[in-house]
């Protein structure tokens, strides 16, 4: 039996570790034992309890409750936890999934003692190093035994930097590398029947079918100056009014939380005294698949909305300069406009007419966590 122990901490980790989760009990209960740390990064109910009812996943084992602070102490505070259980339950391995702090935390608490860590998500790269995710990507892709890329891009980023991908003899010193697909494209398959029964947001919403904008804002880089939040909105409501439609927003609590503050009065102003949004509170799973499958078009910075707007042939504005998710403006069902008012107005105006009826398939075929599954269990049943 080889022993994982799974560390998760943020939103999008508690919904991509379903798919190995899933695959682990279905098929591999026999050779895989998962044990998961829940760091607590994300603490609020509808940011994390929530996810492991609805979507079923194994109650976390362990959970830190480091909440929020400042990027260091957060780190620290996570890697102190992540090592005591560590060296309690000393794992075969440790899981690691994307690019957030848990990540990073875990990733290096593994290194250190010596304990394959296991990267799903690897080589993404923005090549933006102001960005803490990429930071911790390249740090996590560094300390990481087996590399699980969901693209083919991911596996060239990590060959420009030196790993060697012969996948002969892997150890520490010569990480295997694999292009396997993504863990999320498996959800996205799996649970959009499970959305369309489970959810009611499209009819509690009274919202029609291609008649509205999905959008989502959480990027440090996009909110925590109040000038650019600022310049969003303002092309939200401007793209809205050209288009007569609204704009569904559920509002991460990163934002709900600044536009408390005075600086960000306009704001708030500006949300609450026109009539162009739906704000909702932070949706559960079901919820954003609904919003997104019936979404005209979606606006966004978060990583795993533009690649679900893909999956399901939907239009989108990227709210950053780059992408880490390359394949999406390749193939033209995205546009980048970074945070600036003309370009956000301009790219939604050209993206609105799009209509997409398929994608090219290069996240794989929806089997990535089963494959993922096999080669954990044929590289660590061998010596290392
Ligand atoms: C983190 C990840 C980001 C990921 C995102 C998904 C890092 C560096 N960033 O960003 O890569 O895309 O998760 O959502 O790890 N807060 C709450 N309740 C919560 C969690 C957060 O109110 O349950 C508020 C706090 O004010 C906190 C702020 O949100 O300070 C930011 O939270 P944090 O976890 O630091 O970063 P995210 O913006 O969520």
């Amino acid at each position: 039996m080889i022993n994982i122990l799974t560390v998760i901490g943020a939103r999008p980790q508690i919904i991509k570790s379903a798919a190995i989760n899933r695959a682990v009990k279905n098929k591999f209960n026999d050779q895989i034992s998962e044990k998961i740390l829940h760091t607590g990064q994300h603490y609020d109910e509808e940011m994390s309890a929530f996810f492991f009812d609805e979507l079923q996943i194994q109650k976390p084992d362990f959970n830190l409750k480091v909440g929020s602070s400042s990027h260091g102490k957060q780190t620290a505070q996570m890697m102190e936890g992540i090592e005591k259980v560590t060296l309690e339950l000393k794992p075969d391995a440790i899981l690691v999934y994307g690019d957030t702090n848990s990540t990073l935390a875990a990733a290096l608490v593994g290194s250190k003692l010596h304990i394959p860590v296991i990267h799903v998500e690897a080589g993404l790269r923005s090549f933006d190093k102001s960005m803490p995710e990429e930071i911790n990507r390249i740090t996590t892709d560094h300390c990481s035994t087996l590399l699980f890329s969901p693209t083919k891009t991911g596996v060239d980023n990590l060959k420009k930097e030196g790993f060697v991908c012969d996948n002969i003899k892997i150890n520490s010193n010569n990480p295997g590398v694999y292009h396997v697909g993504d863990v999320m494209y498996d959800n996205s398959i799996y649970y959009s029947t499970y959305a369309q029964n489970n959810s009611e947001i499209i009819q509690n919403n009274f919202l029609e079918e291609n008649d509205y904008i999905l959008v989502t804002v959480h990027r440090d880089s996009n909110t925590d100056d109040p000038q650019k939040l600022i310049n969003i909105v303002n092309a939200f409501v401007e793209v809205s009014e050209q288009k007569n439609t609204k704009i569904v927003w559920p509002i991460h609590p990163r934002v709900k939380n600044l536009l408390n503050k005075p600086e960000y009065e306009k704001i708030a102003d500006l949300i609450n005294n026109t009539d162009s949004f739906i704000i909702l509170p932070p949706t559960s799973f079901f919820d954003i698949i609904q919003l997104e499958q019936n979404a005209r078009l979606i606006i966004t910075d978060s990583g795993g909305v533009q690649k679900e707007a893909y999956f399901f042939n939907k239009p989108t504005v990227i709210l950053r300069p780059h992408t880490e998710w390359v394949e999406l403006v390749e193939s033209k069902h995205a546009i980048l406009c970074g945070s600036d008012k003309q370009k956000i107005v301009a790219g939604a105006a050209k993206m609105w007419s799009k209509r997409f009826d398929s994608f090219p398939e290069v996240f794989g075929k929806g089997k990535a966590a089963e494959e993922i599954c096999e080669i954990i269990i044929k590289t660590l049943s061998a010596p290392c």
